[in-house]
């Protein structure tokens, strides 16, 4: 009975030290231990929400989150994490881009060619970068540097400015909403000899697409930087690498993977992303990069007058084909090796 009493008082005493302390600081305490958002720290950068190459959004200097620098408004994330993981799974699939490219050959680009003739043609002659004066020894190593995800002219600037003056020229396949904004840039780049891709109109995975949706986000993007530059697209990177048979018989133009990717969009390093090129680098390659990210402009400070001192030419994904076999339609190209 003794032990009953000293038990009850234990309870009563617990009782009465929760009933009187206060609220407050459990709440302030779970305040505290919230997770903070990745991007929180990020001001006046681009952030990727879908953690892998694809189109970033802009934070402003109070963290609100829009398309491109100036249009701050916040927007919903209209990109979900299962993408991400599909993207991701695309990206770390490059390799495959040879083994598959047999399957998209000229007899299936023929077919598509007498059923959809609305499609633009891959190969106008309007489509053709600027030849003035350019001259490329095709006995002599060639690399091609691609530049996804912009444009975005504070890097694509600062990549063309290194280009010219050692000479080289790059491939840049943009997002066909972004070109409006960015119509300096992209005249530059046709002004100056590189190749604009598509990369299309709102950068959506096209293997979750339908063979119309696939052609709009195609044809949309080749308008769009029509518009913007003058030049139609020839050539089609697609977003994340992912294609399936319904992308290749409707994408109506040459696809372009690449043999060495930085991965610079997950690095965001100068150095690294340096190294990923240069100590893998042959004749023939197709080397990714991400023009939305300073890192990656500073690597291309670097790379450049490396490639150009051991040798290469830096030519347009156009260019190396014309020396290296050609492209057709649909069919996939991850390098142009001898
Ligand atoms: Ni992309």
């Amino acid at each position: 009975m003794k032990k009953f009493l000293q038990l009850i008082s234990i309870l009563m005493a617990i009782a009465l030290v929760i009933a009187f302390v206060p609220a407050a600081p459990f709440s302030s305490m779970a305040d505290e231990t919230a997770p903070a958002p990745d991007r929180a720290d990020v001001r006046l950068g681009w952030i990727d929400e879908n953690q892998g190459p694809g189109v970033a959004r802009w934070v402003d200097e109070n963290g609100n989150i829009s398309k491109q620098p100036g249009k701050a408004k916040a927007e919903s994330q209209s990109n979900s994490t299962q993408e991400t993981q599909e993207e991701k799974a695309g990206e770390s699939s490059q390799g495959s881009g040879t083994s598959q490219s047999a399957t998209g050959e000229s007899g299936q680009a023929e077919t598509q060619a007498e059923t959809q003739p609305e499609t633009q043609p891959a190969t106008q002659p309007e489509t053709q970068p600027a030849e003035t004066g350019r001259q490329i020894d095709p006995a002599l190593p060639m690399v091609a540097l691609t530049f996804d995800d912009g444009p975005y002219a504070p890097v694509g600037n600062q990549i063309m400015d290194s280009l010219a003056q050692y000479g080289g020229k790059a491939t840049f396949f943009v997002v066909g909403s972004r070109a409006a904004a960015y119509q300096t840039e992209l005249k530059r780049m046709v002004a100056e000899g590189h190749e604009i891709g598509n990369h299309t109109f709102d950068h959506k995975y096209l293997t979750k697409l339908n063979g119309a949706q696939i052609q709009s986000e195609i044809n949309r993007c080749n308008d769009a930087v029509f518009a913007a530059s003058g030049v139609r697209p020839a050539l089609v990177r697609l977003p994340g690498g992912l294609k399936n048979h319904t992308v290749l018989a409707n994408v109506n133009a040459p696809i372009i993977m690449w043999s060495i990717d930085t991965l610079d969009w997950k690095t965001r390093n100068t150095s690294k992303t340096v190294n990923a090129v240069l100590s893998h680098v042959k004749d023939g390659d197709i080397v990714l990069m991400h023009e939305l990210y300073s890192q990656t402009g500073a690597a291309a400070l670097e790379i450049i007058p490396k490639l150009a001192a051991a040798g290469y030419q830096m030519v347009t994904v156009s260019e190396m084909a014309q020396y290296r076999g050609g492209v057709v339609p649909s069919g996939v190209y991850s390098q142009f090796h001898r």
